[in-house]
């Protein structure tokens, strides 16, 4: 019996590439040079789609592939996959979330930490050989603070599951108000953002949340504020975050995700009230193995005619 064809659009771990190969025909997108002549050529074949968060599928490519039966996406936010023409044609999407959620979340704390204690500059302090001359700065303490997370998702609650551990005042804002430890319900972003010292993105990307932290938000959170984010990029107003910034009326970023990453605004890189870190939320071996396995886990359920076994779609 053949192996059924899949279009994969980006590369993965060379640990994840030998499996897939032994269970589909997997045919390498990414590489070729003349897309349209590729699809033209396979397109006609293909069941599958296996693309990752950050690259997704869209409407174009979805109409490209008459057989596509199913896309299964390396990582959890499927954002970018056109998920309106995926249900017109009844296609099946999978994620990989659970997997990744603790990662993420100890992510976003160590930068929030590493942010508040200000150890980028503290280590180029020593490295610099300015220690030899005098002490570094005093910076601000960071348990027994206000947090706010946006989105009490599972990477949301992990994070103030982890934040609790700092002593820190949680707040939250979700759709709907959620069963916690005790954590205070406040709708409104910009009411949780004035009533927090850090406020944490941690909501998936959909239409409705593009934007949700814009310049009313970071006002509220202001100078001696905080925001944190390991999202994605949409759901910040950049060019309000930017302005923000340089003009101190927010404090500081710490910033997992930019928009058209990895190729990122360069004022990022004037500013020193800012943590940058290239979209690594999930990036740990044990972690990224887990989510190979889980992609692939939902393409053999699907062409093997079971349920998959974390749909989105
Ligand atoms: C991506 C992420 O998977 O899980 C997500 O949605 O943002 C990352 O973990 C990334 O695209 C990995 O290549």
């Amino acid at each position: 019996m053949s192996k059924p064809d899949v279009l994969q659009v980006g590369t993965y771990p060379e640990w994840d590439q030998g499996p897939l190969e032994q269970s589909f025909t997997m045919h390498r997108y990414f590489e070729a040079t003349d897309k349209p002549g590729f699809l033209a050529k396979v397109g006609g074949s293909v069941r599958a789609i296996a693309t990752r968060g950050d690259l997704g599928a869209d409407a174009d490519l979805i109409a490209a592939l008459p057989k596509l039966e199913m896309i299964a996406v390396f990582g959890v936010g499927y954002d970018a996959v056109d998920l309106s023409a995926a249900q017109a044609r009844a296609i099946a999407v999978s994620n990989t979330p659970d997997v990744l959620t603790k990662d993420v979340a100890d992510l976003a704390v160590a930068m929030w930490l590493a942010n508040q204690r200000r150890m980028v500059a503290a280590e180029a302090w020593v490295r610099g050989g300015d220690w030899l001359k005098s002490g570094f700065a005093l910076t601000r303490r960071a348990h027994g603070k206000r947090a706010g997370i946006l989105g009490l998702g599972r990477i949301g609650r992990e994070i103030g599951r982890r934040l609790a551990g700092f002593d820190m005042q949680i707040s939250y804002s979700s759709r709907v108000e959620k069963p916690t430890s005790g954590w205070r319900y406040v709708a409104d972003p910009v009411a949780l953002a004035r009533d927090c010292d850090v406020l944490f993105v941690a909501l998936a990307a959909t239409p409705e949340t593009r934007h949700i932290v814009d310049a009313a938000v970071l006002a509220a959170l202001g100078p001696e504020g905080m925001l944190v984010n390991i999202s994605r990029a949409a759901n910040v107003d950049e060019a309000a975050l930017l302005s923000a910034l340089e003009s101190g009326a927010l404090g500081s970023a710490a910033l997992d995700v930019f928009d058209n990453e990895p190729a990122l605004n360069p004022r990022f890189l004037a500013l020193q009230n800012v943590l940058l870190q290239p979209h690594v939320g999930s990036g740990t071996r044990e972690t990224r193995v887990a989510m190979g396995k889980l992609m692939r886990d939902n393409l053999v359920a699907h062409f093997a005619g079971q349920p998959l076994l974390t749909p989105v779609v």
